[in-house]
């Protein structure tokens, strides 16, 4: 049996932009709570590096502000607050001139992994890769983090890896996805290679289609410069939904290392066709409370906050089964699932009046994650052969115990998985610039053709046109429930 905990060595951690947001709510937190989980040991260091001038202590009782928002259950336990914070140390330092980097140099520790954590904008990659180098911080054990967005389109994620591979090796860089450190996302595989009853019906010729939806209920305050420039497509659809994808699509790795995941998953996004116009929805949410313009601050607007898209996997496993996306901010509730629709039995031997319902997998990455099959039976009673669809219905945390009941955060493993060294769940240069090389085309089409995005009003499903997406197919949405 694999254990539960496994422990990781003493390691040195540098956090770029460790007062930001990101840093605060989700990269201190993860570390506090495997801290407490007893994932490392009490030997190592954790850096805040940013340009803000404070010392050691205020930047500690900045994290531990946080910690009390961010890890609340954790942080009842004031010793283990306090054993944490004594771990975390802070250097003032400034990406584009030598400001600060003696000093960050002078508390690194000889001989350990460290690993360095880009938590700021894509412009500060390059300067930061430069100056770990210049002043020589970086050595055999030395791996780099950065985080989405990468890059913009294929050109800006071309140079980006260009410039982290003139002084990283591909081995060193860990470009983080964090749906692929999601509970569910990693259950997507051991469901489809642990079990001997899926991957046989596993393709075009049982599944008819797959529906892949991403809702949010959150707007996008407080991202409005963000947002603007990227849109649904580049936020979301480029990375997530496409990882997600990948995973449902790819071939069996012969083993569950970085390199054949990798493999596979690249393969699924180079053979991914053009998105075709009529069928993508663009749409923008307006109506209850500020509409997506107002938000922005820009009433002429055409970014979208929702998208919907049909993609063909052309590849002998899933030629003619669609892979239906959709993704939005402002929908009725937050809702992350992958429906995977199985064709129709091939003739009912019941008759036309018995009801006909064809088998729905069911994974829901969050939130609820579980697992739900939909089976066909008897509907009990006397009468005629009347046939009814039931779930087989498995939450993680009712099958497995409470202490599932809120699985860890995808940034506990993924962090961890940076101090191991294993690459697994982080992505490739390759498969980066793939999936933009898949993403630009779709934008660049709505861009020469003026498209506007069609409103939706908030808390709703999204655009009507998504529905008829899947009516001119025959075909319906699965609900966005919460
Ligand atoms: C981020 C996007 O990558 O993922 C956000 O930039 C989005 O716009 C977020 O809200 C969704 O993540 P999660 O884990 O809340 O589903």
């Amino acid at each position: 049996m694999v254990s539960r905990v496994i422990p990781v060595d003493p390691f040195d951690l540098v956090i770029f932009g460790s007062t930001g947001d990101l840093a605060q709510r989700k990269i201190l937190p993860a570390l506090f709570r495997r801290f407490c989980a007893g994932q490392w040991p009490g030997d190592v260091q954790i850096i805040g590096a940013a340009r803000a001038e404070y010392d050691r202590e205020a930047f500690r009782q900045i994290v531990s502000e946080s910690l009390l928002i961010h890890a609340p259950d954790q942080s009842q336990d004031a010793a283990a607050l306090e054993a944490f914070l004594r771990r975390v140390d802070y250097v003032s330092l400034d990406a584009l001139s030598s400001v600060g980097w003696d000093q960050l140099a002078a508390k690194l520790t000889v001989d350990r992994v460290r690993a360095f954590y880009f938590s700021v904008g894509p412009r500060l990659f390059g300067p930061l890769a430069e100056r770990i180098k210049a002043h020589d911080l970086a050595t055999g054990k030395t791996r780099i983090v950065v985080e989405k967005p990468f890059g913009h389109d294929l050109e800006s994620a071309r140079a980006l890896n260009a410039t982290l591979a003139e002084h990283f090796q591909e081995g060193q860089i860990y470009r983080i996805d964090h749906y692929l450190g999601k509970e569910t996302v990693q259950n997507l595989m051991a469901v489809r290679f642990g079990n001997m009853l899926f991957e046989p019906l596993w393709n075009s010729q049982y599944v008819d289609h797959i529906q892949i939806t991403v809702a949010e209920s959150v707007g996008i305050d407080g991202r409005e410069e963000y947002y603007e420039r990227a849109g649904a497509m580049r936020d979301m659809v480029q990375n997530h939904l496409m990882q997600l994808l990948c995973l449902i699509a790819m071939e069996p790795p012969a083993k569950f290392d970085p390199d054949a995941v990798r493999d596979e998953k690249l393969k699924v996004i180079r053979a991914l066709d053009p998105v075709e116009p009529h069928h993508i929805v663009r749409g923008q949410f307006e109506g209850d409370g500020p509409s997506y313009r107002q938000t922005v601050g820009n009433p002429r607007s055409t970014t979208e906050s929702y998208v919907a898209l049909k993609a063909h996997v052309s590849n002998w496993r899933w030629a003619g089964t669609p892979f239906y996306l959709r993704t939005g901010k402002r929908l009725v509730a937050r809702s992350s699932v992958i429906n995977v629709m199985f064709k129709d039995a091939p003739h009912s031997i019941f008759g036309a009046d018995a009801g006909r319902h064809a088998n729905v997998l069911s994974i829901r990455l969050q939130p609820n994650e579980g697992i739900t099959l939909k089976v066909t039976i008897k509907e009990p009673g006397p009468g005629g052969m009347r046939l009814v669809e039931v779930p087989l219905d498995m939450s993680f945390a009712e099958a497995l115990g409470p202490e599932n009941q809120n699985p860890p955060d995808a940034y506990e493993r993924l962090v961890m998985d940076v101090i191991r060294g294993n690459q697994t769940l982080f992505m490739r240069g390759d498969e980066v610039e793939a999936a933009w090389a898949w993403t630009d085309p779709i934008i660049a089409g709505w861009e020469a053709r003026g498209d506007v995005p069609k409103p939706y009003e908030s808390g709703s499903t999204g655009p009507g046109d998504a529905e008829l997406l899947m009516k001119r197919d025959g075909r319906r949405w699965q609900g966005i429930n919460p």
